[in-house]
C-alpha cells in the first residue's frame, strides 16, 4: 500500500514537471541552437532503435542493373540534392540551416549501418516514410517502391561518384 501511494505521488509529479516545461516556454526550440547532450542522445537513440525495429523484415532486391543508376540519379538531383548535396558541394542554405542537419550524402558518412543489406533496408525506410520532426519528407507517399529503390541503389554508388559522372547520371533527357 506504501509503495503504491509512494508511486502514485512519483507520477504525479512527474505529470506536473511534465506539464510545467510544456506551457512555461523555456524549451528552446530554434534551429539554430543545437539540442543539449542529453537530449541528444535521446532522440538519436530513439530514431535510430525504431528505425532499426520497422526495417528489420524489409527484404532487399537485386539493385545491380545499371539503369536504377539513372532513374535514380535523376530523382535524387531533383529531388535530394538540395539538401543532402552532390560531389564536390560542401554545403547549401538547406544543409546549413536545417536541424537535425541532413546527412551529406555525396561523402562517406556515419551510416549507423555497417552491414550493406541492413543499410540500404535502412535508407529505403527513411526515404519511404520520411522522419517526423526533421526536414526528411516521407517520399512514398508520391512515390512507388520500385522509385526508392532505384534512389537507394543510387546513393549506394554517389560517395564514388566525380563530379562529372554525376552530371550525367543526374541530367534529365
Ligand atoms: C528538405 C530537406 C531534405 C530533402 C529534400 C531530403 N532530405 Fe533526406 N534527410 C533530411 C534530414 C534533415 C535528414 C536527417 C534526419 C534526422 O537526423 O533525424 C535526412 C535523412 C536522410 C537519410 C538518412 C541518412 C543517414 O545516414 O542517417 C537518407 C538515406 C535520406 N535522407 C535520403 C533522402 C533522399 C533519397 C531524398 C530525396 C528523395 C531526400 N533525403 C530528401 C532532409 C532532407
Amino acid at each position: 500500500m506504501k509503495t503504491l501511494k509512494i508511486l502514485l505521488i512519483l507520477a504525479a509529479l512527474g505529470m506536473i514537471t511534465m506539464f510545467a516545461v510544456m506551457y512555461s516556454g523555456v524549451v528552446n526550440v530554434a534551429a539554430d541552437e543545437p539540442h543539449g547532450k542529453f537530449v541528444y542522445w535521446m532522440l538519436e537513440e530513439t530514431r535510430e532503435n525504431a528505425i532499426a525495429n520497422a526495417s528489420a523484415d524489409i527484404q532487399v532486391p537485386d539493385l545491380s542493373d545499371p539503369e536504377l543508376l539513372l532513374t535514380g540519379g535523376v530523382d535524387y538531383g531533383f529531388m535530394c540534392e538540395s539538401c543532402h548535396l552532390k560531389p564536390g558541394q560542401k554545403e547549401s542554405d538547406m544543409s546549413v540551416g536545417l536541424y537535425p542537419a541532413p546527412p551529406n550524402l555525396a561523402i562517406e558518412h556515419q551510416t549507423h549501418d555497417e552491414d550493406s543489406d541492413r543499410r540500404k533496408a535502412r535508407n529505403f525506410w527513411i526515404i519511404k516514410h520520411g522522419i517526423k520532426a526533421s526536414g526528411m519528407p516521407a517520399w512514398g507517399k508520391t512515390h512507388d517502391d520500385k522509385r526508392i529503390w532505384a534512389m537507394v541503389a543510387f546513393i549506394e554508388r554517389l560517395p564514388k561518384l566525380s563530379p562529372e559522372e554525376y552530371q550525367i547520371l543526374t541530367a534529365m533527357d
